[in-house]
């Protein structure tokens, strides 16, 4: 039997509500998770929250809350929002659960033992906002350091070192050695430019209590707590422990976004290597999303609320716009009217029109029973599907809605071309019909298969309305034909109602 496909999202700092950016994230992984189970493979997808750390503690202290209160009430939020998302993750880390805290404590002894770490006096620059110390090097050519880091005080304190040097070598051969380890190619570009221009500074892996509590204690030295990015990394390993019997680990897809990949692609590869355990197969890098060409802002109040994007348009529009808008890698500009005109052309116009008149007529015509099989749009099918399943195995999810709505202009297209509603004036025209309307009720059944992972919620429509009762989640029921002759259809209703706007 072949290996669990394990796939993990970032998790998210609990500072604040979920914004688009989370959730394209969260929509990327739960698409590739579904995608891989309807190509017969078993699915492990984790997702969660990044609970402690100075910016958790503070977001605590600004509302007078205890820290794990605070964070108990907001991580109830955020599993709401997984849900509002339809993701179909298998298990929701929180890094304050004990399954959590005592692995990344194991993982330290273990560390500490072998020699991987040093005690040493820090004097410098930190930023509480980016958990990291800053040099001199940061700073920008006005000598101030940039406005991302928030706040940056100077500090001289002891702290825990990890011993990365060691590694530079081992990583950079590593990373040439697997083209596909960080995707797309030009993240992977970037950090081995950076690897070879750059002598890595060993890893600060501890706070003292004294300035941060709200953290793991090192289980060798109480007067430290876990620096977060160390803690937050491990939950990756330290939930496939906890399902040990899966056999999780590597993981096959860690999908992140562009400010993380020095964390996902030096510092774990090297801690996953002292750690004495196989690196991921893949780091998916996506980009940034910004709305009408500027940086998303709770302070400017340049914001995209995802909630109330799904509330009016509902669900599968969302998640559509924002796959078929960006491609996994470049940044992405969100705009409403962008957003409007793809949801009446691609999919009112689109999708929701081809079923719509295509099980409607077959209504009208022949009573909703199925007609004998036509073969007429089985090759444009087939070219759909087997795009799709190519593309969906490379985690190309752009390429594969582009491949799908081929069929979808297709189909609408032979309606244009065929005109059933004159051949039904036209007795004589009666086993045209026929076939024309078996063609187009089984375009919209294996378009419902291979849409099944970007909008499982249509795709279940698509197949209530044909009266079938099976899931459409199996790519291999994309084949043409599976339309029964003599099955009678259920009742058509419009799966993107047209707004006017
Ligand atoms: O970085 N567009 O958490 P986080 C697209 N806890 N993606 C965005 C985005 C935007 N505008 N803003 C944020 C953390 N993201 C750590 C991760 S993983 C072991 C620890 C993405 O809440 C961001 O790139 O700041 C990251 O992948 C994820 O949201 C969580 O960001
Ligand atoms: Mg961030």
């Amino acid at each position: 039997m072949s290996k669990c496909f394990y796939i993990t999202t970032a998790i998210d700092y609990v500072n604040g509500q979920p914004h688009l950016g989370h959730a394209y994230e969260k929509i990327i992984a739960d698409v590739i998770a579904r995608s891989r189970r309807s190509l017969g493979q078993a699915v492990f997808f984790l997702t969660g929250l990044d609970e402690h750390g100075q910016k958790v503690q503070q977001a605590a202290q600004a509302e007078k809350r205890n820290p794990q209160e605070y964070c108990d009430a907001l991580a109830a939020d955020w599993q709401a929002f997984a849900q509002k998302l339809a993701l179909t993750n298998n298990d929701f880390v929180r890094t304050t659960q004990p399954r959590h805290k005592e692995f990344v404590q194991a993982t330290l002894a273990t560390l500490n033992d072998a020699g991987h770490f040093y005690k040493a006096t820090y004097t410098g620059f930190y930023s509480a906002k980016e958990e990291t110390f800053l040099t001199e090097k940061d700073r920008l050519p006005d000598g101030t350091f940039d406005a991302s880091y928030g706040e940056v005080v100077e500090l001289r304190e002891d702290n825990y070192y990890f011993k990365l040097g060691a590694h530079q070598q081992w990583l950079i051969d590593t990373i040439e050695a697997n083209p596909d380890f960080i995707a797309p190619s030009y993240r992977r570009n970037e950090v081995l430019g950076f690897l070879k221009n750059h002598t890595l500074e060993d890893l600060c892996i501890s706070r003292p209590v004294a300035r941060l509590n709200w953290g793991i204690p090192l289980p060798f030295d109480p007067e430290f707590v876990t620096y977060v990015w160390f803690d937050a990394l491990v939950n990756y390993t330290s939930i496939a422990k906890a399902h040990q019997e899966l056999g999780l680990w590597p993981a096959d897809i860690h999908v992140i976004g562009k400010d993380i990949v020095k964390f996902h692609a030096v510092y774990w590869p090297i801690m996953l290597k002292a750690m004495g355990l196989p690196l991921p197969k893949q780091i998916l890098v996506h980009g940034w999303w910004q709305k009408d060409g500027a940086k998303i802002s709770k302070s400017t109040g340049n914001v995209v609320d995802p909630v109330a994007v799904i509330n009016e348009w509902g669900l599968d529009a969302f998640r559509y716009y924002v796959l078929r808008e960006l491609d996994i890698g470049p940044d992405g500009n969100w705009t409403d009217p962008g957003f409007r005109s793809r949801y009446q052309a691609e999919l009112a116009n689109g999708l929701g029109n081809l079923v719509n008149r295509s099980l409607s007529m077959l209504k009208r015509y022949r009573n909703g029973v199925v007609p004998a099989k036509s073969n007429d749009l089985a090759a444009d099918a087939a070219k759909a599907a087997d795009e799709t399943r190519a593309w969906l195995r490379q985690s190309q999810l752009q390429a594969a809605l582009q491949s799908i709505w081929g069929l979808v202009n297709r189909a609408n297209k032979y309606v244009d071309e065929t005109a059933p509603f004159k051949l039904a004036k036209d007795p004589a025209q009666a086993q045209r019909l026929d076939d024309v309307l078996y063609n187009l009720a089984e375009s919209c059944r294996v378009l419902a298969v291979l849409l099944n992972p970007f909008l499982p919620g249509t795709s279940a429509k698509i197949y209530a309305q044909l009266g079938l009762t099976n899931a459409p989640d199996q790519l291999a029921d994309a084949t043409w034909g599976g339309l029964p002759a003599g099955h009678t259809i259920g009742e058509p209703a419009p799966l993107f109602p047209r707004k006017d706007v």
